[in-house]
């Protein structure tokens, strides 16, 4: 088992080991002293297999339970689904000690973290992320909420967890495309800050099976969360260093969005990166041979590494996005592996910049 202490607003650990659903109440007792109700939000994929578990763990802690499970899917991270969670604490008694734990992916997770960030003013969350991305990213770092029909997560809030929980056990039962995806968002902490990661991603023969190696999926795990959470000790509310994990994520949004969220995040953040890759080659910002090696081995995981969007169409979804601040967008490039900056460009900066990549 392994622990990583998360220094933010309020510090929390995320522990990472097998088999950890079962211990998930005694985990949560120990920051959660106070608490004495917990309402377990899950979706109708993930309740079915872990439900129970969580739920006598945290009963033999003298929890009383709750569920609110939810339709699977990113098309239900809306707010009716939020006013469910609300309608449920409210009617059973809820009150400022008591806690949400979240147990699924990554809806699940912005999902529960909001509905516990606005009940009676901000409630406790535990994060039990079961999909490899939400145990490495969206687990970590506190931003929760919910998407609009206009764009993904317009409305949330930033709210830490008490404790991550991470069974990598959980990994076992993720549908083949769910895992790949994760490795997306692995291989853009290669990419923004982590050489380390990068040469461990690189060396693994076997790559396409890399979920059987339960040794090396923890310690892939671990670093992303350490990652993390450097990033959030120094920039927590997302203004500055914290940027730079959306990373191929200014284009995969606009990518999910035009794809009504029928293609996987993981798929249109590795998509993204692809596109920024070939661009900041192509002006210069990036050498070729490193940009070649960084598309072959997002390719390598069985991501895709472009798409049919075209410059205006990506660059007019940009301009929709809660991460433009005024008429200027902050766009993630990464310089050489391991070391990202932030650039600021002009809508018609950002189209040309984008137009080039494409023309190779
Ligand atoms: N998923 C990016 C972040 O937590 O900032």
């Amino acid at each position: 088992m392994q622990r990583i202490n998360v220094k933010a607003s309020t510090d929390y650990e995320v522990v990472i080991g097998a088999g950890l659903l079962d211990k998930s109440g005694s985990l949560i007792r120990e920051v959660c002293p106070k608490a004495t109700k917990a309402l377990i939000v899950s979706d109708t994929n993930v309740a079915p297999l872990y439900m129970d578990r969580v739920k006598s763990s945290l009963l033999s802690e003298g929890f009383a339970v709750y569920e609110s499970v939810f339709e699977a899917g990113e098309e239900r991270k809306n707010i009716d689904s939020i006013i469910a969670m609300w309608a449920k604490m409210a009617e059973e008694g809820f009150t400022r000690t008591d806690m949400v734990v979240a147990l699924g992916g990554g809806v699940t997770g912005d999902m529960a973290g909001f509905a516990a960030a606005s009940f009676l003013r901000g409630i406790r969350v535990a994060q039990l992320p079961t999909s490899l991305l939400a145990m490495v990213d969206a687990s970590i770092g506190g931003k929760t909420g919910i998407d609009l029909p206009q764009g993904k997560n317009q409305v949330g809030a930033f709210h830490q967890p008490s404790i991550v929980i991470v069974d990598t056990d959980c990994l076992k039962t993720l549908p083949e495309e769910t895992f790949t995806e994760g490795m997306g968002e692995v291989i853009k902490y290669a990419y923004i800050m982590d050489t380390d990661l990068y040469g461990i991603l690189k060396n693994v023969s076997d790559k396409k099976n890399i979920r059987d190696d339960s040794m090396i999926i923890e310690v892939i795990i671990a670093k992303c969360a350490s990652d993390k959470a450097y990033v959030i000790e120094i920039d927590e509310n997302d203004n500055g260093l914290r940027q730079t994990l959306n990373f191929g994520h200014t284009v995969g949004h606009v990518i999910e969005r035009d794809n009504n969220f029928t293609l996987a995040h993981g798929m249109c953040v590795a998509k993204g990166m692809g596109i920024m890759i070939r661009a900041s080659e192509k002006a210069g910002r990036l050498g070729c041979s490193e940009a070649k090696e960084m598309l072959d081995l997002i390719e390598a995981y069985g991501l895709p590494s472009d798409d049919p969007i075209t410059p205006e169409e990506a660059t007019k979804g940009v301009l929709n996005d809660k991460k433009k601040r005024g008429d200027i967008i902050s766009v993630i490039l990464v310089t050489s592996i391991g070391k990202s900056e932030i650039v600021k460009m002009t809508p018609d900066e950002f189209k040309t910049f984008l137009k080039e990549g494409k023309d190779q």
